[in-house]
């Protein structure tokens, strides 16, 4: 085994520091439940609090077109109510839709529902994601993302294989689910004009703004589920901590040293490289505890780790061993992980924020709301009492906002207008949107799409240009969809289409901070001076090389699972291509043709170097840097275009290609003649 040099950080961690104040004011009580994951698989479905609500459900959502379910997470509305309508014969004309914001979440519960109907997957229960279908027509009850719906409706605006939809987790608000909302709503509208089969509409969460649902849904009624809830414990930290992660990882193991084995400890944090890192902390730490103190598994989760991977939070811990799972938002609603009596909340998630003045979309770290705070906490004591640290001060919490802001609000929606128009929406200007984005990024997503040549104006009107047809038949980014249609003018539409697949997965490769000399020297060799879109290119070339050997990507360090998935979207994408009627061709070694494609596709993304050795973004002149991450980072190119900007300390660009001014200028000569540095137009 290799050998730390490092004192074990254990050393560090001065067990029983106190951290924590007890909240009084929350006390939250319960009904007592008996609960086993062991009994059959019946018996427990009868156990869920829903078996008793049952014929009243049943009978509500029979008599009503819409309908609103509110009912804490694991109290079985998604796994049950899907199974219930088709038991009862509601909707038996066709298929119930179940929809999910996340793949995860879609995978798992089909899983589970085909194992409670005693059936395979893919036959009366499936579920169809983002480049993975496992349906066949035999299917009945459909787990799917809501992107995947959304996709489906470009072909089908009334929706029409669908009798019932449910919109599941309808408080995570993602961009997707608001656009869904609005265009379910429509199809249910409209089929009734038109006389067709009904659409029922079912929207659960475990919380959310119910009269804002209500209201939008035609005044549906709202159904409350009896919960089943624990006492709960709430604990603040009496200061405020300038460091949430090393707060999270003394709270772990303060709880480690004194609870029982068998209960388990969910985190929850923001992002891969901060829960790799904690993860890989803590099983240093466990490693040096006196063996008083039990084992410990731990356990990463978030949306860009491999399904399977993901998986592994529902296996219980071993005997006599704790499970401490770091997760992101994921672990709020979406999946329902059994066994937790411990929350660690370090308040803070990533999400995405817009400003339409500067015209970017950032991932930022920021603090949560006492919505999803209260959500955290409440994933401990779920069968039985728990307890929720809270990584800061009571004060606080009450600073927090009370929701969280819906995403379409804090987005670039140049990828939603583009989807709508595509689905025929005749004034998507005036979309109905249950919250609308504000007319600043309405109007700069219009200009965007324009930019690249999606959309004009035509008699005060936006439509949709022939191009723009194409762009919405790639489930991808705008500026993306139009790289890769752009890809046969350069001939290199085979190397674009595999940079776009590297960079719609997430995570190709690992970066385990304590071998960091290693993976700088297994990188060197494919390390590219033309930026990281080559280098990614030449590590995706090697592994097709490498015959996609997992003996290959462990001397690499690079993810094999997701590299794979890269190769399904591929496929995909070049099947899409083969249909679009665009001419494949690789550019061999001559990757300067990638560059100049993707400086035609990205210009919006471009930013220049500055006199004084630093870069500002040209869409907007905002100062950014290049992120450590970046093979580009030692270097100061002229120009680079960026995939992304990520907002810790500073603002940074991720994943950079070199370019020339000229390339950009050839891509857009009014924008930049307005945008570049006088000496170089
Ligand atoms: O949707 P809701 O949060 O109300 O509950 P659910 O997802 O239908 O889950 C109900 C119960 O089914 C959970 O408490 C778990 O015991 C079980 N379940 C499971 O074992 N495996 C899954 N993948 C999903 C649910
Ligand atoms: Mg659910």
């Amino acid at each position: 085994m290799p050998h730390d040099p490092d004192p074990p950080p254990a050393k560090r961690f001065k067990p029983g520091s106190v951290l924590f104040r007890l909240d009084k004011n929350k006390p939250r009580m319960l009904l007592p439940t008996k609960g086993s994951a062991t009994s059959p698989i019946d018996v427990q479905r009868k156990r869920l609090p829903i078996y008793q609500a049952k014929p009243q459900l049943l009978n509500q959502l029979r008599q009503h077109h819409s309908a609103i379910l509110i009912g804490e997470t694991g109290s079985g509305k998604t796994t049950q109510i899907p199974q219930y309508l088709y038991e009862s014969g509601i909707g038996r004309q066709g298929v119930i839709a179940v929809t999910q914001p996340r793949r995860v979440a879609a995978v798992s519960l089909a899983a589970r529902v085909a194992e409670e109907k005693r059936t395979p997957l893919g036959k009366l229960v499936g579920y169809t994601v983002r480049f993975e279908d496992v349906t066949s027509f035999e299917t009945k009850l459909k787990f799917l993302t809501d992107g995947m719906l959304l996709r489906e409706a470009i072909g089908d605006p009334l929706l029409l294989r669908y009798t019932v939809v449910v919109l599941d987790e309808a408080h995570e608000r993602t961009v997707h689910t608001d656009v869904l909302f609005g265009v379910v709503k429509a199809a249910q509208h409209k089929r009734r004009e038109l006389n067709k089969i009904p659409l029922k509409v079912i929207v659960m969460s475990a919380t959310m703004d119910v009269d804002l649902f209500s209201e939008y849904f035609d005044k549906s009624p709202v159904l409350y589920l009896e919960g089943r809830q624990h006492p709960l414990q709430v604990y603040y930290t009496k200061q405020p901590q300038a460091d949430y992660l090393q707060a999270a990882l003394v709270s772990v193991f303060q709880i480690h040293q004194e609870a029982p084995p068998s209960h388990d400890i969910l985190v929850f944090m923001t992002g891969q490289e901060e829960i790799e890192s904690l993860a890989r902390t803590c099983r240093d730490i466990s490693k040096h505890l006196p063996d008083s103190c039990c084992l410990m598994v731990v356990v990463p989760l978030y949306a860009s780790l491999p399904p399977a991977q993901q998986l592994r939070v529902f296996r219980p811990a071993p005997t006599g061993c704790r499970k401490v799972i770091l997760s992101t938002n994921i672990a709020e609603t979406s999946v329902t992980i059994s066994g937790i009596k411990y929350v660690v909340d370090t308040g803070m998630v990533k999400a995405k924020r817009f400003s339409p003045d500067s015209g970017l979309e950032v991932l930022a770290v920021q603090r949560v709301s006492k919505a999803q705070a209260w959500q955290r906490a409440g994933r401990a004591g779920r069968e039985d009492s728990g307890s929720c640290y809270r990584l800061y001060t009571e004060q606080e919490f009450n600073q927090l906002a009370p929701m969280t802001v819906p995403e379409i609000q804090r987005c670039n929606v140049a990828a939603v207008m583009l989807q709508l128009m595509a689905l025929g929406i005749p004034d998507v200007m005036h979309f109905d949107f249950m919250s609308k984005p504000s007319p600043e990024a309405v109007r700069s997503a219009v200009e965007h799409l324009e930019l690249l040549g999606a959309v004009e104006w035509k008699d005060g009107q936006v439509l949709l240009t022939a191009l723009g047809k194409k762009m919405a038949s790639l489930p991808l980014e705008p500026r993306y969809a139009k790289t890769i249609l752009l890809s046969p003018n350069y001939s290199c539409a085979d190397e674009i289409l595999s940079i776009v697949s590297l960079l719609s997965v997430d995570a190709v490769l690992f970066n385990p901070p304590a071998r960091r000399e290693e993976v700088l020297a297994a990188r060197k060799k494919f390390s590219s001076s033309e930026g990281d879109h080559i280098t990614l290119l030449n590590i995706y070339r090697s592994f097709k090389k490498a015959g996609g050997s997992k003996e290959w990507c462990r001397e690499n360090f690079v993810n094999s699972r997701n590299m794979g998935l890269v190769k399904e979207v591929q496929a995909q994408l070049r099947d899409i291509c083969l249909k679009l009627n665009l001419k494949l061709e690789s550019c061999g070694a001559d990757t300067g043709n990638v560059r100049r494609c993707l400086a035609h596709g990205m210009f919006v993304n471009a930013a220049e170097l500055q006199l004084d050795g630093s870069y500002l973004a040209l869409h907007t002149h905002q100062p950014v840097a290049i992120h450590p991450s970046s093979v580009l980072f030692q270097a100061k190119p002229a120009y680079v275009i960026f995939n992304q900007l990520l907002h810790t300390s500073r603002c940074y660009m991720r994943d950079l290609c070199l370019v020339d001014a000229d390339w950009l200028l050839d891509a857009a000569p009014d924008y930049f003649s307005r945008k570049l540095r006088p000496t170089k137009s």
